[in-house]
């Protein structure tokens, strides 16, 4: 067992106790023992004096691609579990289009098992919803829940098959698991390599229309109303994708979402140059989209922020931008991005911007995380929340560099992070 830990002095912010006040925190046996002022110290303990830091929840990622088993030169379960840490998450759920997919039991139990083996984020395998993530025969959804999946999806790919897409939300049911939509219409987007719009035309590159996300949440939407399965939409990108998951909840429908640091804080400009750290899926879009989506984060039509952690090798990225492949990683400027975008600009605060990026993720997946109330477990992340800082990506600790926001200055970081009571990084302290 690790040593006790108290944390002196920080301003501890835990949403799900309504708490933003200068306290001390008491780590015994990997749980969180006490919030307090001028707690004592048990013998042995180690204390870090973390005046003028904040002190919160571990911070969840729905949404992070690890590229083991079949590309472990761009990601490991290690590497991605670190680089999780780096950036304040202490829980990360793990898509399954790896090579082979995770759509078997055995698949689930290797993914959980190299996640606890490394020994930094906790590693949340989610099942595929199709074998192969082939669209056609359903997966068995009931095993990869026993073997410890925390959802389905067939993330990088659509469920392209309407009737497939019912049958897993009818089954989930069964297991009180969400299905993970990335909700595209490939009739749509098949060909496009970025948004449709204006920049679009004046690079001469083909476009993703908005349509095609709207098509397929508007779908998906509808099966979970018909069904009374559990629906989360993965990568919010349209103001029409907004506007259809708010009508749904205001039907009743059991349907949650997700919206990405970079469709937050991006837009299509940033592809000009054709520049292929800025391709990714759904694509970077207009201005208007990216207020729409920022908009539906503060009322609350999007629950929570997600990164789409997509790591890729530089010799990929440097294809010309027709063939170079989607996705850009996260999880080490998604903090960073965020109160760039959200809390300096007034948009939300900070207790607000933490129950996105953790409480919330942690009810919609239902992990035990997202809180520091006493007896939980002690997964804690300690940042300034108001250092500026130069984004380098050769510092990374994630085995890609594929960013776009390289170079540009972001605020906040985190300055510590620790998982079960245990330090797993400490910044300065991580090469
Ligand atoms: O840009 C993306 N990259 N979007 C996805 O949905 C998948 C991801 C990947 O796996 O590279």
């Amino acid at each position: 067992m690790s040593r006790p830990m108290v944390l002196r002095g920080g301003r501890v912010i835990d949403p799900s106790q309504g708490l933003d006040e200068r306290l001390d925190l008491l780590v015994v046996d990997g749980r969180v023992a006490r919030l307090g002022r001028d707690l004592d110290a048990p013998k042995g303990a180690e204390v870090a004096a973390v005046d003028g830091l904040v002190v919160a929840p571990g911070l969840v990622d729905l949404h992070v691609h690890f590229r083991e088993p079949g590309d472990e030169h761009k990601e490991t379960i290690r590497s991605g579990a670190r680089a999780a840490v780096a950036g304040g998450f202490t829980s990360v759920c793990a898509m399954p289009n790896t090579d082979p997919p995770i759509d078997d039991p055995a698949a689930v139990g290797f993914l959980r098992a190299e996640g606890q083996r490394a020994g930094f984020a906790h590693v949340y395998p989610v099942g595929a919803i199709s074998v192969g993530q082939k669209g056609e025969e359903m997966t068995e959804v009931g095993e990869l829940a026993a073997a410890g999946a925390v959802a389905v999806s067939d993330d990088g790919q659509p469920v392209w098959n309407a009737g497939l897409m019912r049958r897993v939300l009818e089954y989930t049911k069964a297991f009180d698991i969400p299905v993970f939509s990335h909700s595209e219409e490939l009739g749509l987007s098949r060909h496009g390599v970025m948004n449709e719009g204006p920049v679009s035309t004046a690079l001469g590159l083909r476009g993703i229309p908005n349509a095609a996300e709207d098509v397929a949440v508007a779908r998906d939407c509808i099966i979970a109303e018909l069904t009374g399965g559990q629906l989360h939409i993965q990568h919010v990108s349209t103001r029409g994708a907004v506007e259809i998951i708010r009508a749904a909840k205001a039907r009743g429908v059991a349907v949650t979402a997700e919206v990405t640091p970079h469709h937050l804080a991006l837009t299509d400009e940033a592809v000009r140059g054709y520049r292929t750290e800025a391709k990714v899926k759904p694509p970077l879009r207009s201005a208007a989209s990216v207020a729409a989506v920022r908009d539906a984060l503060v009322e609350g039509v999007i629950d929570c922020i997600a990164t789409d952690h997509a790591p890729h090798h530089y010799e990929d990225k440097e294809r010309e931008f027709d063939d170079a492949p989607f996705g850009l990683i996260g999880v080490e400027t998604a903090l960073g991005v965020c109160i760039r975008e959200l809390v300096v600009s007034g948009r939300l605060d900070l207790p607000e911007l933490i129950n996105r990026l953790s409480c919330r993720p942690a009810q919609i997946a239902r992990l035990p995380a997202g809180t520091l109330a006493e007896g939980s477990p002690a997964d804690v992340v300690v940042f300034d929340p108001e250092v500026r800082w130069i984004c380098q990506p050769e510092e990374f600790l994630s085995l890609s560099r594929n960013t776009p926001f390289a170079g540009q200055e972001l605020v906040g970081r985190v300055v510590m992070t620790i998982v079960d009571g245990r330090s797993v990084f400490a910044r300065g302290a991580d090469r």
